[in-house]
Protein backbone atom coordinates (compact mmCIF):
# COMPACT_ATOMS: atom_id res chain seq x y z
CA UNK A 1 0.00 0.00 0.00
CA UNK A 2 0.74 3.36 -0.48
CA UNK A 3 0.70 5.90 2.06
CA UNK A 4 0.54 9.82 2.85
CA UNK A 5 1.53 10.61 6.24
CA UNK A 6 0.17 13.92 6.97
CA UNK A 7 1.52 15.37 9.92
CA UNK A 8 5.15 13.99 10.95
CA UNK A 9 5.52 14.29 14.15
CA UNK A 10 6.04 12.20 16.73
CA UNK A 11 2.89 9.88 15.67
CA UNK A 12 3.95 10.64 12.03
CA UNK A 13 7.32 9.02 12.65
CA UNK A 14 5.97 5.93 14.71
CA UNK A 15 3.64 5.29 11.55
CA UNK A 16 6.15 5.59 9.15
CA UNK A 17 8.15 2.79 11.09
CA UNK A 18 5.37 0.69 11.65
CA UNK A 19 3.96 0.81 8.20
CA UNK A 20 7.11 0.09 6.36
CA UNK A 21 7.56 -3.06 8.46
CA UNK A 22 4.39 -4.36 7.21
CA UNK A 23 5.75 -4.09 3.82
CA UNK A 24 3.75 -0.44 3.01
CA UNK A 25 5.64 2.47 1.38
CA UNK A 26 5.40 6.19 2.42
CA UNK A 27 5.19 8.58 -0.49
CA UNK A 28 4.56 11.66 0.91
CA UNK A 29 5.43 13.03 4.41
CA UNK A 30 4.13 16.34 4.92
CA UNK A 31 4.66 18.92 8.59
CA UNK A 32 3.99 22.13 9.10
CA UNK A 33 6.05 23.54 6.44
CA UNK A 34 5.33 21.26 3.79
CA UNK A 35 1.50 21.81 3.74
CA UNK A 36 0.66 24.83 1.92
CA UNK A 37 2.44 23.07 -1.24
CA UNK A 38 1.10 19.45 -0.72
CA UNK A 39 1.46 17.90 -3.63
CA UNK A 40 -1.97 16.75 -5.14
CA UNK A 41 -0.35 14.68 -8.12
CA UNK A 42 1.58 12.88 -5.79
CA UNK A 43 -1.36 12.56 -2.87
CA UNK A 44 -3.78 11.09 -5.95
CA UNK A 45 -1.20 8.31 -5.83
CA UNK A 46 -1.59 7.22 -2.54
CA UNK A 47 -4.04 4.16 -1.31
CA UNK A 48 -4.73 6.02 2.27
CA UNK A 49 -3.42 9.63 3.76
CA UNK A 50 -2.69 8.92 7.77
CA UNK A 51 -3.43 12.60 9.02
CA UNK A 52 -1.84 12.94 12.79
CA UNK A 53 -1.55 16.51 12.82
CA UNK A 54 -2.87 19.88 14.86
CA UNK A 55 -6.01 20.78 15.74
CA UNK A 56 -5.79 24.16 13.71
CA UNK A 57 -5.20 22.27 10.18
CA UNK A 58 -6.83 18.37 10.68
CA UNK A 59 -10.34 19.73 8.54
CA UNK A 60 -7.95 21.51 5.25
CA UNK A 61 -5.87 18.45 5.54
CA UNK A 62 -8.57 16.02 5.30
CA UNK A 63 -10.66 18.13 3.01
CA UNK A 64 -7.54 18.21 0.65
CA UNK A 65 -7.43 14.43 0.29
CA UNK A 66 -10.62 14.01 -0.26
CA UNK A 67 -10.48 16.59 -3.29
CA UNK A 68 -7.34 14.40 -4.15
CA UNK A 69 -10.07 11.32 -3.78
CA UNK A 70 -7.79 9.72 -1.09
CA UNK A 71 -9.26 7.86 1.65
CA UNK A 72 -7.98 9.13 5.12
CA UNK A 73 -7.39 7.87 8.37
CA UNK A 74 -7.44 10.86 10.98
CA UNK A 75 -5.76 10.37 14.84
CA UNK A 76 -5.79 14.58 15.16
CA UNK A 77 -7.53 15.54 18.43
CA UNK A 78 -9.17 18.17 19.47
CA UNK A 79 -11.17 19.48 16.23
CA UNK A 80 -14.27 17.25 16.19
CA UNK A 81 -16.64 20.40 16.20
CA UNK A 82 -16.01 20.17 12.48
CA UNK A 83 -16.84 16.20 12.56
CA UNK A 84 -20.05 16.32 10.73
CA UNK A 85 -19.07 18.96 8.27
CA UNK A 86 -16.39 16.14 7.13
CA UNK A 87 -18.57 13.34 7.30
CA UNK A 88 -20.73 15.13 4.76
CA UNK A 89 -17.82 16.11 2.44
CA UNK A 90 -17.27 12.26 2.97
CA UNK A 91 -20.42 11.04 1.72
CA UNK A 92 -20.98 13.68 -0.98
CA UNK A 93 -17.37 12.87 -2.78
CA UNK A 94 -17.68 9.09 -2.16
CA UNK A 95 -14.78 8.47 -0.28
CA UNK A 96 -14.21 6.86 3.16
CA UNK A 97 -12.68 8.53 6.16
CA UNK A 98 -12.07 6.49 9.54
CA UNK A 99 -11.44 8.80 12.81
CA UNK A 100 -10.67 7.70 16.32
CA UNK A 101 -9.97 9.48 19.33
CA UNK A 102 -7.68 6.68 20.16
CA UNK A 103 -6.05 4.01 17.91
CA UNK A 104 -5.07 1.29 20.58
CA UNK A 105 -6.76 -1.86 20.74
CA UNK A 106 -6.07 -1.74 24.56
CA UNK A 107 -8.00 1.65 24.79
CA UNK A 108 -10.70 0.36 23.32
CA UNK A 109 -11.59 -2.58 25.33
CA UNK A 110 -11.22 -0.04 28.35
CA UNK A 111 -14.04 2.29 26.21
CA UNK A 112 -16.59 -1.26 26.26
CA UNK A 113 -15.10 -1.87 30.40
CA UNK A 114 -16.38 1.54 31.42
CA UNK A 115 -19.61 1.36 29.58
CA UNK A 116 -20.47 -1.88 31.59
CA UNK A 117 -19.24 -0.16 34.70
CA UNK A 118 -21.65 2.41 34.26
CA UNK A 119 -24.02 0.21 33.66
CA UNK A 120 -23.16 -1.55 36.41
CA UNK A 121 -23.17 1.85 38.60
CA UNK A 122 -26.97 2.91 38.10
CA UNK A 123 -27.53 1.05 41.07
CA UNK A 124 -25.10 2.29 43.32
CA UNK A 125 -25.72 6.14 44.01
CA UNK A 126 -23.58 6.58 46.83
CA UNK A 127 -20.89 6.48 44.49
CA UNK A 128 -19.35 9.72 42.99
CA UNK A 129 -17.52 9.27 39.58
CA UNK A 130 -14.65 11.27 37.90
CA UNK A 131 -12.19 10.87 35.40
CA UNK A 132 -8.59 12.00 35.20
CA UNK A 133 -6.17 11.95 31.88
CA UNK A 134 -2.68 12.39 31.98
CA UNK A 135 -0.57 13.40 29.06
CA UNK A 136 3.18 15.20 27.87
CA UNK A 137 3.71 18.13 28.27
CA UNK A 138 3.43 19.34 24.63
CA UNK A 139 -0.28 17.91 24.17
CA UNK A 140 -2.34 20.80 22.63
CA UNK A 141 -5.71 19.98 23.79
CA UNK A 142 -7.27 19.35 27.14
CA UNK A 143 -9.49 17.28 27.86
CA UNK A 144 -7.31 14.32 25.59
CA UNK A 145 -10.35 13.14 23.07
CA UNK A 146 -10.06 9.96 24.13
CA UNK A 147 -11.27 11.43 28.05
CA UNK A 148 -13.83 12.80 25.72
CA UNK A 149 -14.76 9.46 24.37
CA UNK A 150 -14.79 7.57 27.95
CA UNK A 151 -16.72 10.64 29.59
CA UNK A 152 -19.73 10.89 26.56
CA UNK A 153 -19.72 6.69 27.23
CA UNK A 154 -20.42 7.08 31.08
CA UNK A 155 -23.22 10.13 30.50
CA UNK A 156 -24.58 7.69 27.95
CA UNK A 157 -24.91 4.76 30.65
CA UNK A 158 -25.13 6.52 34.01
CA UNK A 159 -28.21 8.00 34.25
CA UNK A 160 -27.70 10.53 37.10
CA UNK A 161 -24.69 12.75 34.39
CA UNK A 162 -25.69 14.43 31.92
CA UNK A 163 -22.56 16.32 30.62
CA UNK A 164 -18.68 16.85 31.41
CA UNK A 165 -16.86 19.68 32.50
CA UNK A 166 -13.14 20.25 32.32
CA UNK A 167 -12.41 20.80 36.45
CA UNK A 168 -14.18 20.61 39.64
CA UNK A 169 -18.00 20.65 39.73
CA UNK A 170 -20.45 21.14 42.72
CA UNK A 171 -23.46 20.06 40.70
CA UNK A 172 -24.32 16.39 40.98
CA UNK A 173 -25.73 15.93 36.98
CA UNK A 174 -21.83 16.97 35.68
CA UNK A 175 -19.30 14.69 35.37
CA UNK A 176 -15.30 15.58 35.91
CA UNK A 177 -12.72 15.42 34.05
CA UNK A 178 -9.06 16.34 35.25
CA UNK A 179 -6.83 17.24 33.05
CA UNK A 180 -2.81 16.45 34.05
CA UNK A 181 0.02 17.27 32.07
CA UNK A 182 3.29 15.80 32.95
CA UNK A 183 6.55 15.31 31.32
CA UNK A 184 6.69 12.91 28.45
CA UNK A 185 3.56 10.58 29.29
CA UNK A 186 2.43 9.01 26.54
CA UNK A 187 -1.14 8.54 28.08
CA UNK A 188 -3.33 7.74 31.07
CA UNK A 189 -6.64 7.40 31.83
CA UNK A 190 -8.23 6.75 34.74
CA UNK A 191 -12.11 6.02 35.65
CA UNK A 192 -12.37 6.44 39.55
CA UNK A 193 -16.29 6.04 41.16
CA UNK A 194 -15.45 6.91 44.69
CA UNK A 195 -17.50 6.24 47.92
CA UNK A 196 -17.10 6.99 51.79
CA UNK A 197 -16.06 3.54 52.54
CA UNK A 198 -14.09 2.47 49.04
CA UNK A 199 -12.79 3.50 45.41
CA UNK A 200 -13.17 1.56 42.51
CA UNK A 201 -11.12 2.70 39.69
CA UNK A 202 -9.91 1.47 36.05
CA UNK A 203 -7.12 2.61 34.62
CA UNK A 204 -4.97 2.70 31.14
CA UNK A 205 -1.68 3.32 30.92
CA UNK A 206 -0.29 3.65 27.53
CA UNK A 207 3.38 2.37 27.66
CA UNK A 208 4.65 4.23 24.46
CA UNK A 209 3.14 5.41 21.26
CA UNK A 210 3.53 2.49 19.54
CA UNK A 211 -0.18 1.07 19.87
CA UNK A 212 -2.26 4.03 18.75
CA UNK A 213 0.48 3.64 15.48
CA UNK A 214 0.17 0.24 14.87
CA UNK A 215 -3.72 0.78 14.89
CA UNK A 216 -3.90 3.59 12.67
CA UNK A 217 -2.36 1.35 10.14
CA UNK A 218 -4.29 -1.67 10.38
CA UNK A 219 -6.93 1.48 10.26
CA UNK A 220 -4.96 2.17 6.54
CA UNK A 221 -4.93 -1.13 5.54
CA UNK A 222 -8.82 -2.10 6.84
CA UNK A 223 -10.27 0.87 4.92
CA UNK A 224 -9.19 0.08 1.39
CA UNK A 225 -12.07 -1.10 -1.43
CA UNK A 226 -14.79 0.78 1.77
CA UNK A 227 -16.55 4.13 1.22
CA UNK A 228 -18.06 5.54 3.97
CA UNK A 229 -17.40 6.89 7.83
CA UNK A 230 -15.99 4.25 9.80
CA UNK A 231 -14.36 4.21 13.18
CA UNK A 232 -12.34 1.68 15.93
CA UNK A 233 -15.98 -0.21 16.40
CA UNK A 234 -16.47 -0.86 12.85
CA UNK A 235 -13.09 -2.17 12.30
CA UNK A 236 -13.11 -4.43 15.98
CA UNK A 237 -16.66 -5.38 15.76
CA UNK A 238 -17.53 -4.04 19.31
CA UNK A 239 -20.95 -3.00 20.18
CA UNK A 240 -21.72 0.74 19.06
CA UNK A 241 -20.65 3.37 22.07
N1 LIG B 1 -5.95 9.01 17.92
C1 LIG B 1 -4.86 8.53 18.56
O1 LIG B 1 -4.73 7.33 18.83
C2 LIG B 1 -3.77 9.50 18.93
C3 LIG B 1 -2.62 9.07 19.60
C4 LIG B 1 -1.61 9.99 19.85
C5 LIG B 1 -1.77 11.31 19.44
N2 LIG B 1 -2.92 11.70 18.82
C6 LIG B 1 -3.11 13.05 18.29
O2 LIG B 1 -2.39 13.17 17.08
C7 LIG B 1 -1.99 14.52 16.87
C8 LIG B 1 -0.47 14.56 16.61
O3 LIG B 1 0.21 14.10 17.75
P1 LIG B 1 1.81 14.08 17.81
O4 LIG B 1 2.13 13.58 19.17
O5 LIG B 1 2.38 13.40 16.62
O6 LIG B 1 2.09 15.66 17.71
P2 LIG B 1 3.42 16.38 17.23
O7 LIG B 1 4.62 15.58 17.59
O8 LIG B 1 3.31 17.79 17.73
O9 LIG B 1 3.32 16.38 15.64
C9 LIG B 1 2.38 17.13 14.93
C10 LIG B 1 2.86 17.22 13.51
O10 LIG B 1 1.89 17.91 12.73
C11 LIG B 1 2.58 18.79 11.88
N3 LIG B 1 1.76 19.87 11.40
C12 LIG B 1 1.44 21.05 11.97
N4 LIG B 1 0.69 21.78 11.14
C13 LIG B 1 0.51 21.02 10.01
C14 LIG B 1 -0.19 21.21 8.78
N5 LIG B 1 -0.82 22.36 8.51
N6 LIG B 1 -0.20 20.18 7.89
C15 LIG B 1 0.46 19.05 8.14
N7 LIG B 1 1.16 18.82 9.27
C16 LIG B 1 1.17 19.80 10.19
C17 LIG B 1 3.75 19.28 12.72
O11 LIG B 1 4.76 19.77 11.83
P3 LIG B 1 6.08 20.51 12.39
O12 LIG B 1 6.88 19.43 13.05
O13 LIG B 1 6.70 21.02 11.13
O14 LIG B 1 5.59 21.57 13.32
C18 LIG B 1 4.18 17.99 13.37
O15 LIG B 1 5.01 17.25 12.51
C19 LIG B 1 -2.44 15.28 18.12
O16 LIG B 1 -3.70 15.86 17.85
C20 LIG B 1 -2.61 14.18 19.17
O17 LIG B 1 -3.55 14.49 20.16
C21 LIG B 1 -3.91 10.81 18.56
Amino acid sequence: MKIALIGYGKMGKEIESIAIGRGHEIILKVGAQQSKSISTEILRQADAAIEFSSPECAYSNIMNCFQAGVPVVCGTTGWLHRLEEVKTACHRSENAFFYASNFSIGVNIFFELNLYLAKIMNAYGEYEPLLEEIHHIHKKDSPSGTGITIAEGIIRELNRKNEWKEGSTHSPSVLAIHSKREGEVPGTHKVIYRSDVDDIEITHTAHNRKGFALGAVHAAEWIQGKKGTFGMNDMLGFGKQ
